[in-house]
């Protein structure tokens, strides 16, 4: 299943690289000193330009299980809200609920700025190595609770995933949710 309505908002999963879409909003998969690194987030730091590092900066870091705001600069998304994920460490170090977390503190502060389109990429699921398919379902667990408990506040929530693997184990937690509502 690519998408799914929920509360007046589309939940959709796609592939593509994040920083080519124009929506109000880019999650980065940020680590605490959000001041750049590898994957998505030295590809978003690349596409939108030494400005948001400068911006970055002045944030002084994030704890992880929770979000910052910044604008876009040169990306097609006018804000970019870096996320700190959990690094994986066997799973009995709260992983989940920081993964979650992650989650719920972006769509809040995209809530507070009255952002309506919001894109997900597969937060902790690369360098820090949280298995792709619970990731998943906590990432669609997550955005789907968020929608049916906010009816109306957002137009669109995307995960954009980078391979057609990761797209696949979101898709089938989206068919989970979809199942669960009598879809
Ligand atoms: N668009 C969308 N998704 C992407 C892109 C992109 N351009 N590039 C990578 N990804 C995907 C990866 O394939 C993975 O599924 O983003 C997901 C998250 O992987 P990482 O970027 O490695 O992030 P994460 O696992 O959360 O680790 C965060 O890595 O880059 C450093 O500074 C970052 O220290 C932090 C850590």
């Amino acid at each position: 299943m690519d998408s799914l309505d929920i509360g007046e908002t589309e939940i959709s999963v796609i592939v593509a690289d994040i920083t080519t879409l124009e929506v109000d909003a880019i999650v980065n998969a940020a680590n605490q000193s959000l001041l750049g690194g590898g994957g998505v987030d030295g590809a978003i730091h690349r596409r939108a330009g030494p400005k948001l590092l400068e911006e970055c900066r002045a944030l002084g870091g994030c704890p992880t299980g929770e979000a910052r705001l910044t604008r876009g600069y040169e990306l097609p998304a006018g804000h970019v809200i870096h996320a700190v994920g959990p690094r994986w460490k066997g799973g009995g170090h709260g992983e989940a609920e920081l993964l979650a977390s992650a989650y719920k503190h972006s769509l809040d502060i995209a809530r507070a700025e009255e952002l309506k389109s919001v894109a997900f990429p597969a937060i902790s699921t690369g360098v820090y190595g949280f298995p792709a398919d619970h990731a998943a379902e906590i990432a669609i667990g997550t955005c789907a609770g968020y929608a049916k408990g906010h009816p109306g506040i957002f137009d669109k929530i995307i995960l954009c995933c980078f391979s057609e693997e990761s797209a696949e184990h979101h898709r089938a937690a989206l068919a989970e949710i979809a199942g669960e509502m009598g879809r």
